[in-house]
């Protein structure tokens, strides 16, 4: 089975629209992170791409800010907490995964 290259592209570009945990800036916006994090300068918490740029050399913190995004984090910046993550807003594993990978790929 072999496939032209344009249709997997396309395939994936369309997985990319069709899958909500893949629209990050907009699930960010969704799931009101945007109401403390701004991409640059502070807000109540550290930019996203502050975030970036100190963990994106430490492939193995992503599993930390998943559960940090989902349960909360507090001293690691400042003495701003970030509360737990319940409703409306909750975030699945999926959606912190994919909002944490999007952060890390800031520059
Ligand atoms: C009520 C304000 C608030 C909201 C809403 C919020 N954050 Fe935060 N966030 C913070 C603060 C404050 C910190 C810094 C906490 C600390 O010093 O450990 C933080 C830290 C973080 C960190 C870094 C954690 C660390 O340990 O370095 C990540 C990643 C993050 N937030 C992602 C998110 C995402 C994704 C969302 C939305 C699902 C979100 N935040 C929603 C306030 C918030």
């Amino acid at each position: 089975m072999k496939q032209p290259l344009s249709a997997i592209v396309l395939a994936l570009a369309t997985a990319a629209v069709a899958n909500p945990a893949s629209a990050n800036p907009q699930l960010a916006a969704e799931k009101q992170c945007t109401a403390c994090h701004a991409m640059d300068g502070k807000a109540s918490g550290p930019s996203f791409r502050a975030i970036a740029k100190k963990y994106r050399d430490r492939p193995e913190s992503s599993d930390m800010l998943v559960s940090r995004v989902r349960e909360g984090g507090w001293g690691h910046w400042g003495d701003m907490m970030m509360p737990p993550k319940t409703e409306p807003s909750r975030v699945s594993e999926e959606e912190a995964r994919a909002l944490v990978r999007w952060i890390l790929q800031l520059r």
